[in-house]
């Protein structure tokens, strides 16, 4: 019997490719360049599943191109790539990657927070630049990170696991989220629950932890900027469409806050100009760029297409209405 055909809009790894390759006949794009939508187009055209990345969209067209498509596996948590409704209406799956990346995007949550208040981007252009001229007193002092207010907005597993880091750093950690954690996690955290506003009011580093939804879209604006303390930071490893960028770099500007860290953008690759600022440390969307983490994100994608192919749930479902209606 012939295997299911399955686009990789990447080489995926190797332990992801075995997966794949046992079940399906793939075509891996292998080019160093990032696949152009027409060479999505028409290699998707016979092909009954996708592995795609989030910087691929899956939307009402690329599925009109794409007429035996049953499955379209993101190798991402975040999925608003995928317009998951317009797949369930062509019946085809979508699914994405929880779990694997919590700690390793915590980790570099943490990353960025300890980089901005401690100035290390500065400190690492000055020690490369040939023009250090040694030790001094106020040289690149920055803010303490230990003992401070950890504001987290979103509380879900990332969110989660980096309050549990903040213990180590005797930090105070409250968070916000639409539904309030349940008391025994609270506890466990030592992490108190407050508004939205209350909470911008009180934190010294501001973690975002949320999902890109139509309600968190632009959720960091102009007024939510003037709440933040004049010494606070903004610590960005969720969708940087969360953050109002022009209001971002108008706060900055104009001291509203004391800096940010980001590691995502509102249109990806493209970096305002106005956030290229002493006082902003920005990464290229890395944080759950470990390779033990990203090849179990490759892995899992493989496995949700395998598992659809051999006529099993896959596991991480976005639409699990599609199977019912079958
Ligand atoms: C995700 O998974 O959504 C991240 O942004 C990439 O790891």
């Amino acid at each position: 019997m012939a295997k299911p055909r399955v686009l990789a809009t990447r080489p995926l790894f190797p332990a992801a490719q075995q997966i794949l390759n046992g079940s399906c006949d793939v075509d891996y794009w292998t080019q160093p360049e990032r696949i152009s939508k027409e060479e999505l187009f028409r290699r998707i055209k016979d092909k009954e599943g996708l592995v795609c990345l989030l910087t691929e969209k899956v939307d009402d067209e690329l599925l009109r191109a794409a007429p035996k498509l049953r499955i379209a596996a993101n190798v991402a948590v975040g999925f608003d790539n995928i317009d998951v409704p317009a797949c369930t209406k062509r019946g085809v799956v979508t699914t994405n990657t929880p779990g694997v990346l919590d700690e390793t995007t915590a980790d570099f949550a943490w990353t960025l927070l300890m980089a901005v208040a401690r100035r290390l981007g500065e400190g690492e252009q000055l020690a490369r630049s040939g023009n250090w001229k040694g030790w001094d007193l106020d040289q690149l002092v920055g803010t303490d990170v230990w003992g401070k207010t950890l504001g987290l907005v979103g509380f879900g597993r990332i969110g989660r696991a980096v309050a549990r880091r903040a213990a180590g750093f005797q930090m105070k950690v409250i968070y916000t989220d639409a539904i309030r954690a349940p008391l025994d996690i609270e506890k466990e955290l030592k992490a108190g629950y407050r508004d939205f506003n209350t909470l911008l009011a009180e934190a010294d580093f501001v973690s975002v932890h949320v999902p890109l939804l139509p309600e968190t879209r632009g959720l960091f604006d102009a007024p939510k900027f003037f709440r933040m303390k004049p010494t606070a930071f903004l610590i960005n490893t969720s969708r940087g469409a969360v953050v109002d960028e022009a209001a971002l770099v108008h706060a900055l500007e104009s001291g509203k806050i004391a800096g940010a860290a980001l590691d995502v953008y509102e249109n990806e690759p493209f970096i305002l100009p106005g956030l290229k600022r002493a006082n902003v440390v920005l990464a290229p969307h890395m944080a759950s760029g470990s390779l033990e983490t990203r090849t179990k994100m490759a892995c899992i994608a493989a496995e949700n297409v395998v598992a659809l192919f051999k006529g099993q749930r896959p596991p991480n479902m976005l639409n699990p209405e599609v199977l019912k209606a079958r």
